[in-house]
């Protein structure tokens, strides 16, 4: 799995995430018993606008991303870009203007571009009572003034045993505060993007799983990334296997082991890729999965 798998969508921009199980808990409850949600990446804008979307594809539209603020600062809050500003104050009118049913979501997540400093400071917010709040007030005011009907967190990915206890503890006091905050008005949509699968395989320690049944409690659904199994290779790989006898990095595996840890099956929802990679073969006659490359292909860095 690549660490950063959202940089690796570079053709088609869409990730389009189907739900798997229709069968619905006592505790989905979310009103919603279909999710066909797709990600739109702002920093992609210029070849594929908002406007270019077609929103009737779609139940649910994540803008996809705002970051942290460095934790070098006392409040790494999350802020746009200020490029990114008009894009963000007009995502969900337009969107809504084509398809009223459809909701939007902001996603704040892990910066690719920068990879380890934003790992960091989510881990530092997590890990502090002031900076979960302030991050979790700053995240619901940017929804409500830009008309988002819901959250997303997508930090890719938690490194440590005390992330994953942190980012409980985060999902939690944030459902209390959409709780509170829906007295008065309509409630917030909360999910999280995860690892495609519910332990962390590539790390340095061998002990790191999602919190689930935290994670259960106070999502609306969990949008887990399966794709971008094999991002290092020096051969021609699936992608995004869905069977793969030979290793842990496959779609069967990943979602498995989800329901295996106890998500309800109506809180996953599995990610599939709507992009290709291309590499520059060794031998050009040899072309099948396993053929050895030289190097990724064009348009793919
Ligand atoms: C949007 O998608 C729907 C459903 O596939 C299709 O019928 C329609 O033609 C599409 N609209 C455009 C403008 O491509
Ligand atoms: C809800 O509105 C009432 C009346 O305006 C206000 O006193 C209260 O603080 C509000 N509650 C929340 C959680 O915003
Ligand atoms: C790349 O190829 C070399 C030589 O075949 C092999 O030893 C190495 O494990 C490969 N690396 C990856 C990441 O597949």
């Amino acid at each position: 799995m690549c660490r950063s798998s959202l940089s690796c969508l570079l053709f088609s921009l869409l990730m389009i995430s189907t739900f798997l199980h229709s069968e619905c808990l006592q505790h989905c409850d979310a009103g919603t018993d279909q999710v066909r949600a797709g990600y739109w990446f702002s920093q992609y804008d210029h070849y594929s606008p908002v406007s270019s979307i077609n929103a009737s594809l779609y139940t649910h539209l994540y803008y996809y991303s705002l970051s942290l603020d460095d934790a070098t600062s006392s409040a790494p809050v999350a802020v746009p870009r200020p490029d990114q500003l008009p894009i963000l104050n007009t995502f969900s009118s337009t969107i809504k203007s084509s398809n009223p049913s459809l909701k939007t979501l902001l996603s704040i997540a892990t910066d690719d571009r920068k990879n380890s400093a934003s790992n960091a400071a989510f881990s530092a917010m997590a890990a502090d009572p002031d900076l979960r709040a302030s991050f979790i007030s700053s995240a619901l005011a940017l929804a409500r003034e830009n008309e988002f009907d819901g959250l997303d967190l997508a930090w890719q990915f938690p490194s440590l045993p005390s992330d994953m206890t942190n980012l409980g503890i985060l999902l939690a006091e944030w459902r209390a505060r959409i709780s509170e905050e829906a007295q008065n008005s309509s409630s917030v949509l909360l999910t999280v993007t995860v690892y495609f699968s519910n332990h962390l395989f590539e790390e340095s320690t061998d002990d790191l799983d999602y919190p689930v049944d935290v994670i259960s409690e106070n999502v609306d659904w969990v949008n887990a990334l399966c794709f971008g199994y094999h991002k290092n290779s020096n051969a021609t790989t699936n992608n995004a296997a869905l069977f793969d006898k030979a290793s842990h990095f496959s779609t069967s595996y990943g979602i498995t082991s989800w329901l295996d840890a106890g998500i309800p099956p109506c809180k996953l929802v599995m990610g599939i890729p709507a992009y290709g990679r291309s590499w520059f073969l060794k031998n050009k006659v040899k072309n099948e999965p396993g053929a050895p490359v030289v190097a990724t292909g064009p348009r793919q860095r």
